[in-house]
């Protein structure tokens, strides 16, 4: 056991459904382990500009339903300097922060094992994303939650687009991955899911899309991640459209809805887990690592590793995709 006393927690990058619920489990595992906590506002900002407070059990009260984070969220350029850092430094020392606890994606992450390097800080992160990107944890928080919202938005589209036997081509968040896009798509029907991790072809999406109409498919869904190398849902449709002017094309950029509301049972189930497992870890003398689940067992994997590899699509997924559109 170590002798660290007083952790700071904070969330940065694109907030995620479920943070909440993961500042209340480090706040309550903390004072469960008689350790102090502080909450850092606007991510690594908040270090910076010293904008924190000691939370008690009872800050994090009635919060666990919530979307957004209590904390909020920022990308911090000033982070990104050395300068910039070592205000940071020297904020937590005056408030006797000896250890911390950051909820973000791999931009979080990567500025997590610079500061902890730089500065021999034990840092332990957990993963809180919408798009499910980060190697070393089969779910990231938010993903599920934010995998409920398209689903929803996509059966109510499907209803219109069957009313007037439409093509839709709808875009999901996964900027860099295909995940949101690739299960959304799988639980709602689509009959193609354009991700970035697989170059689209379109000469087959368009003979894909052909002969759905010649068997009369009543109406097309296309999901789309916004990484997709052509260039998003507007781009794919544009081109399909002028090839085809038969088709009644339309476009749905979901966008930021799919960041917000109240987290999936799933979502507080896991935060909360790997929110206690964060501060038994820092108590076993971790650092530089992530907390994440495989196989529905907390895993820790070193920041270096959860940035470096790239999490690969389920490939049996994207069997399943083409099976189930014909
Ligand atoms: O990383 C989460 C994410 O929602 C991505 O899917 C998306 O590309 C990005 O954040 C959007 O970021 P912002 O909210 O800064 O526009």
């Amino acid at each position: 056991m170590n002798s660290i006393k007083t952790v700071g927690v904070l969330t940065s990058g694109g907030d995620a459904p479920g943070m909440n619920a993961a500042i209340r489990a480090v706040v309550r595992g903390c004072i469960y382990y008689n350790l102090k906590v502080f909450g850092i506002k606007r991510g690594y900002q908040g270090m910076i500009d010293d904008d924190m407070e000691e939370l008690q059990s009872n800050s994090v009260s009635n919060i666990i339903h919530l979307g957004g984070t209590m904390l909020k969220s920022a990308r911090s350029m000033d982070f990104r300097t050395e300068e910039g850092r070592k205000k940071a430094l020297k904020n937590l020392k005056t408030r006797g922060i000896d250890a911390l606890v950051v909820i973000g994606g791999d931009g979080t992450f990567t500025g997590a094992r610079i500061f902890g390097e730089e500065n021999n800080l034990p840092i332990v992160g957990i993963p809180g994303t919408i798009d499910n990107d980060l190697f070393g944890t089969d779910y990231t928080i938010g993903y599920d939650t934010a995998l409920n919202t398209v689903i929803e938005a996509v059966d109510k589209i499907r209803d219109t687009a069957t009313a007037h036997s439409r093509l839709f081509f709808i875009e999901v968040m996964g900027r860099d991955a295909g995940f949101l896009a690739l299960r959304s798509g799988i639980a709602s029907g689509a009959e193609a899911i354009l991700v970035p991790e697989i170059k689209t072809n379109f000469d087959q999406l368009e003979l894909f899309l052909q002969t759905g109409f010649s068997k009369k498919k009543t109406s097309s869904i296309v999901l789309v991640s916004e990484g997709d190398e052509i260039g998003g849902a507007l781009k794919i449709a544009e081109q399909v459209g002028k090839d085809h002017p038969e088709y009644d094309v339309r476009v749905t950029i979901l966008g930021h809805i799919q960041r917000g509301g109240s987290p999936s049972a799933f979502d507080r189930v896991i935060a909360s887990r790997l929110g206690v497992s964060a501060i038994e870890s820092l108590r076993n003398e971790q650092k530089d690592v992530m907390v994440g689940l495989a196989n529905n067992k907390v895993v820790l994997t070193p920041f270096g590793e959860a940035i470096k590899n790239k999490k690969q699509l389920n490939p049996q997924l994207l069997e399943i995709t083409k099976i189930l559109s014909i």
